[in-house]
């Protein structure tokens, strides 16, 4: 896209793939100060002014963008001084990239770094520390055993034991990580998927008065996974919303083929399935970092922060997405989408 202005940085000249970046046509931005256009308005044209009277040029330069209805995009832009015949400056030729989905990408680069760190060192954690744990888990359960039951000191010992089984939590949950656990694909129908989880966590459920609605839709094809790593990821879900309606609630699960518009190159038909709950919700500032790792809001006995980590983690492996709507006081829902595998003869309408 070309942007061209007058030394008073008036645009004078508004290319086709402009438009198509801004939303909008040239006779509407010519004339127009192309300050309006940075999210940092005027600072930003004159330090880019600056940079071009002090270099004569500028290369790759990133900034922030309005577009269309306000919207924002990355911009990268390089930008030359225009001088006529005599050699007078007449004004600025800026070329400007959108690369706003390159910086999406960038982040989601910078995300999975970061897991795989977690990866290695859960490796190592778990060796190490999970041999000594063992024979503290094991040898507290042996003195229990050997108490007279009405022994004061038994409540110590309960006490040794959580806090030890608390790690093993832990660190199984570390493990998840680990390069050397990689799931083992199989077919699946998601419909039992979710039943098994819901007997699993069912015990829970009935302590929590919490009222259950399933809405899974019958003729589901099936899907390509790892049953255990799927069950993790729906149970950690099911588990979140459980915490979040201590007084009680409504926890619906939902499933619905979805075939979407765009076509990725293997897939473009998704199952869907939706975990709803009428809980305390999340507040907006908290979203983006649900998935970081040990983000959690409770106290250190019941969450490691982990659990929408690995998650995602999983779902990413599948090649499919989760997200989340939430509004506090109102409720929270988690949207997993898992992609179907279909075969040349397979026909979705
Ligand atoms: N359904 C929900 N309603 C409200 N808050 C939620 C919900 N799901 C997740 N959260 C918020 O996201 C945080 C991170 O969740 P995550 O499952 O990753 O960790 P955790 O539940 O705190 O610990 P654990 O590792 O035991 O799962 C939670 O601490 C909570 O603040
Ligand atoms: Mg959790």
């Amino acid at each position: 896209a070309f942007i061209a202005t007058d030394m008073k940085g008036t645009i004078n000249l508004f290319s086709k793939g402009a438009e198509n970046i801004f939303g909008c046509k040239a006779e509407d931005v010519l004339g127009t100060p192309i300050s309006n256009y940075y999210v940092m308005g005027r600072d930003e044209a004159k330090k880019i002014m600056k940079i071009l009277y002090q270099e004569g040029g500028l290369q790759n330069y990133e900034t922030v963008m309005i577009i269309r209805n306000g919207k924002k995009v990355n911009m990268n832009l390089s930008v030359s001084l225009l001088k006529n015949s005599n050699g007078e400056l007449i004004g600025t030729l800026g070329i400007g990239k959108d690369f706003t989905e390159f910086k999406r990408i960038e982040r989601q680069l910078q995300q999975s770094e970061k897991l795989a760190t977690v990866g290695e060192l859960a490796a190592g954690i778990a060796h190490e520390v999970g041999t000594p744990l063992n024979v503290i888990l094991g040898t507290a359960e042996y003195l229990m055993m050997e108490m007279e039951g009405d022994d004061p000191k038994i409540e110590e010992l309960k006490i040794i034991i959580s806090q030890a089984e608390h790690i093993t939590k832990l660190i199984h949950q570390l493990l998840n990580f680990s390069r050397y656990n990689k799931p083992e694909f199989k077919s699946i129908d998601i419909n039992s998927l979710v039943r098994d989880v819901l007997k699993l966590t069912d015990l829970q459920i009935a302590k929590e008065k919490i009222k259950v609605i399933t809405d899974l839709q019958s003729d589901m094809p099936t899907i390509i996974g790892d049953d255990n790593q799927l069950q993790q990821v729906l149970i950690n879900i099911i588990v979140n919303a459980l915490h979040a309606m201590p007084q009680g609630g409504t926890l619906t699960i939902a499933n619905r083929l979805d075939i979407s518009e765009s076509s990725t190159p293997h897939s473009n038909v998704f199952i869907e399935i939706s975990i709803s709950d009428t809980g305390c919700g999340i507040p907006s500032k908290d979203i983006p970092k649900i998935f970081d790792p040990f983000f959690t809001t409770k106290d250190i006995d019941k969450g490691t922060g982990l659990g929408l980590t690995v998650s995602h983690r999983i779902v990413e492996d599948h090649g499919g997405t989760i997200d989340v709507e939430s509004k506090v006081n109102e409720g929270t829902r988690f949207t997993v989408k898992l992609p179907i595998q279909i075969s040349e003869d397979t026909n979705v309408q």
